[in-house]
């Protein structure tokens, strides 16, 4: 709600726009799930829990997106703004309309010309003051932006506990192939972003945010601990089979129901 339009609470918090991916394959889906892990960006960014998907949702814009000191008219961002880098910041309040992703952009997506990886890689460290991203973080967000269309029909489409379920199976494909790669760094902002989405859910999940906090920190420990792949993927096998599933039956009860986000928003 932090950067979200006065009145369009219920709008974004419902409804999302969809995505067609050309492709599904693991680097594309490691790349969705860095896009929306928080601390991929630095600073501000990463302290306000903002992501790549916090402006483009699912790849695509967001029309209601407005933060003080970075929009001008909701869906309007200042990438250049100290607000996000002191380094970067240009000194001018200068926001423009976040693209969509899906369209033919300002920055080629010609995989053989490769202007999409040092583009990402300015954003990251310079506009967001994030840590140098690795060549294989990079190659995965690339691979995403490549894959982002757009849907025939283009409608919106609602939002449930599945979105985050979901991106939490990203997560875990990139932190395989994170693994694979031997990238260190790449599985701790997996395993980052997988912990993001469980604080996604325990936002809807009033009732349920002591066992999502544990299962959180005991991913936390997996990554600080350098456990291996075989521990998270026990982790994972055992969140799937209990957790995930109990989540699942008490959607209707969680704030991804339609009515009851209404009543919440409404005693906000
Ligand atoms: C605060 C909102 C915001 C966040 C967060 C954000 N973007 Fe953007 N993005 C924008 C805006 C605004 C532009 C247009 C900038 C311009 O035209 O100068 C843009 C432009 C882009 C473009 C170029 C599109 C084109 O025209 O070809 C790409 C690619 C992109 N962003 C990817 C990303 C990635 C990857 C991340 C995360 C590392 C990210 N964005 C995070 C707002 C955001």
């Amino acid at each position: 709600l932090r950067w979200t339009e006065p009145g369009a609470e219920y709008a974004l918090l419902s409804k999302q726009p969809s995505a067609c991916l050309a492709g599904e394959g693991a680097h594309v889906r490691s790349g969705r799930a860095l896009f929306g892990a928080p601390t991929l960006l630095g600073g501000q960014a990463a302290k306000a829990r903002l992501s790549c998907a916090s402006c483009h949702i699912n790849g695509r814009g967001n029309p209601h997106f407005l933060l003080f000191g970075v929009s001008a008219a909701p869906g309007t961002a200042d990438v250049t703004n100290s607000f996000f880098s002191a380094a970067r910041g240009n000194g001018r309040f200068d926001p423009v309309a976040i693209p969509d992703l899906a369209m033919p952009g300002k920055v080629s997506r010609d995989a053989k010309a490769g202007a999409l990886e040092p583009f990402i890689r300015n954003l990251i460290v310079e506009e967001f003051g994030g840590e140098e991203p690795t060549p294989a973080m990079l190659g995965a967000l690339a691979a995403y932006v490549r894959a982002i269309g757009q849907c025939s029909p283009d409608t919106l489409m609602g939002r449930g506990v599945g979105d985050q379920l979901h991106a939490i199976d990203d997560g875990m494909t990139s932190a395989v192939l994170m693994f694979e790669r031997g990238d260190h760094a790449g599985v701790l902002l997996s395993i980052a972003a997988m912990r993001h989405q469980l604080g996604l859910i325990a936002e809807r999940y009033p009732g349920n945010r002591r066992e999502l906090l544990s299962a959180s920190r005991a991913l936390q420990a997996l990554g600080d601990g350098n456990r291996g792949l075989p521990a998270l993927q026990r982790w994972k096998h055992g969140f799937d089979r209990g957790l995930a599933q109990k989540l699942r039956r008490g959607e209707g009860r969680s704030l991804y129901d339609a009515a009851q986000l209404r009543n919440a928003l409404a005693r906000e």
